[in-house]
């Protein structure tokens, strides 16, 4: 196990009504705040108007801006920041997704930096003040209601890049299973597929001895996976939206990648896809991940067989390892199809070829991925096994 240190000083309220819990804890953004959403849901749902009652009753005054996009772009982040400078905005309230998350916790340090915001996400400044950022939750995928990171799109140059700043964790995510009740089918199942991809790229690594996390890796996949028909079946099931609700942050705060290097070539082979044709976060990794695992498998042979085995229950048959991690990595993909995600970059409606252009902006820092370190050619060959 590698050295680590954690912090998660994120207050989770969890359960029905979890969001009640507005009244009290809005102080802790201060007594003026932007409230930031998307793109309706949140006012077709009702949520919107119990928000604005919530603030009303805790005195907090409050700045609105919605419309963030899924994918949330630069312009609106710059937008945004004008707006809480002139308002004194003392803190930002994300209700919504992963979007919106990232475009407030994006707001929250643009505005006291000097310069510009994106210096955060090119590499040029590193995270030193932000403004407390706040959550409502309204679906389980990208688990940026507890994690470090915010990934923003620059629309004028379709870069997607990602910042990380423990200065971004939430100071309070509120978390009501019910408010997923709303989620249609493919977005429940590009929600399923982010949190088991945040446990995949901790979980294949080189870094030996890591028991404990291994172990939480397989529970969380293996919970997620007994999940998902349940929610498909029956949107309304609270006990298996419970489940994912929280699989999603326990999958990204990092409790299940400590102590070990993580490998993240998968997301940043699939940030390149949703910045060229702006796909679901999800279903670009259903697309990548199965592509990346044949790819890679080699490397770490005894891992994927592991993971085949513990995650998979596929048996273990001595003189014929790589069937036993082939077969692990077919019933992943398959798990995937019975949700109805694309797994091949056909179905994610990609038809053309700009896997040059995508292949030289992930290696943009060079050589990339824990497991393995990729060059331009493995890119290039992930994407076309991807092809399917
Ligand atoms: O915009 P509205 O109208 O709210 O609709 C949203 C959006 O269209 C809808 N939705 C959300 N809650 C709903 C609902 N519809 C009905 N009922 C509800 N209760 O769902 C759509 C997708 O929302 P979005 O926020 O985009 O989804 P997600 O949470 O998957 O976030 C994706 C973004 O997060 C980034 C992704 O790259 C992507 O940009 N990620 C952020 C990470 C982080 N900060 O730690 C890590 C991840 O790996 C990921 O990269
Ligand atoms: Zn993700």
């Amino acid at each position: 196990m590698i050295d680590f240190r954690f912090i998660s000083p994120t207050q989770f309220v969890f359960g029905r009504n979890a969001e009640e819990a507005l009244i009290k804890e809005s102080s802790k953004l201060g007594g003026k705040i932007l409230l930031h959403y998307g793109g309706g849901s949140i006012k077709n749902s009702g949520l919107y108007d119990r928000v604005k009652e919530y603030l009303a009753k805790a005195g907090t005054k409050v700045v609105e801006l919605g419309g963030v996009k899924p994918n949330p772009v630069l312009s609106t982040v710059r937008e945004a920041i004008d707006l809480c400078r002139a308002e004194g905005i003392t803190g930002i309230l994300a209700v919504g997704g992963g979007s919106v998350i990232d475009s407030a916790k994006s707001i929250a340090i643009g505005v006291p930096y000097d310069g510009d915001v994106w210096d955060f996400y090119s590499g040029k400044a590193t995270v030193a003040e932000a403004l407390p950022v706040g959550v409502i939750l309204t679906i389980p995928a990208a688990g940026s209601e507890g994690s470090n990171g915010s990934v923003v799109t620059d629309e004028d140059t379709r870069s997607k890049f990602a910042s990380g700043s423990d200065l971004m964790r939430p100071v309070f995510s509120l978390m009501n299973p019910e408010l997923t009740f709303t989620l249609s089918p493919y977005q429940t199942a590009c929600g399923i597929t982010d949190m088991i991809s945040h446990v995949m790229e901790r979980y294949f690594t080189n870094t030996e001895d890591v028991g404990l996390t291994d172990r939480l890796g397989e529970a969380l996949i293996r919970t997620v996976i007994d999940a998902a028909p349940k929610v498909m079946a029956d949107p309304e099931d609270y006990e298996a939206r419970a489940e994912l609700m929280w699989a999603s942050t326990v999958a990204h705060t990092d409790i299940v990648g400590l102590g070990r290097e993580d490998d993240w070539a998968s997301h940043q082979i699939e940030h390149e896809l949703s910045a060229q044709y702006d796909v679901a976060h999800g279903a670009g990794l259903a697309v990548v991940f199965p592509a990346w695992m044949t790819h890679v498998r080699k490397e770490n042979l005894e891992r994927f067989i592991q993971f085949a085995v513990r995650v998979w229950d596929v048996d273990y048959v001595a003189g014929r390892e790589d069937e036993t991690a082939l077969e692990g990595i077919r019933r992943h993909k398959a798990f995937y199809e019975s949700i109805g995600m694309p797994t091949s970059l056909s179905a994610l409606g990609v038809t053309d070829n700009r896997y040059d252009i995508m292949a030289d902006k992930a290696m943009r820092d060079g050589p990339f991925g824990g497991l393995k370190k990729l060059s331009k050619e493995d890119v290039i060959a992930i994407y076309t096994l991807a092809e399917g």
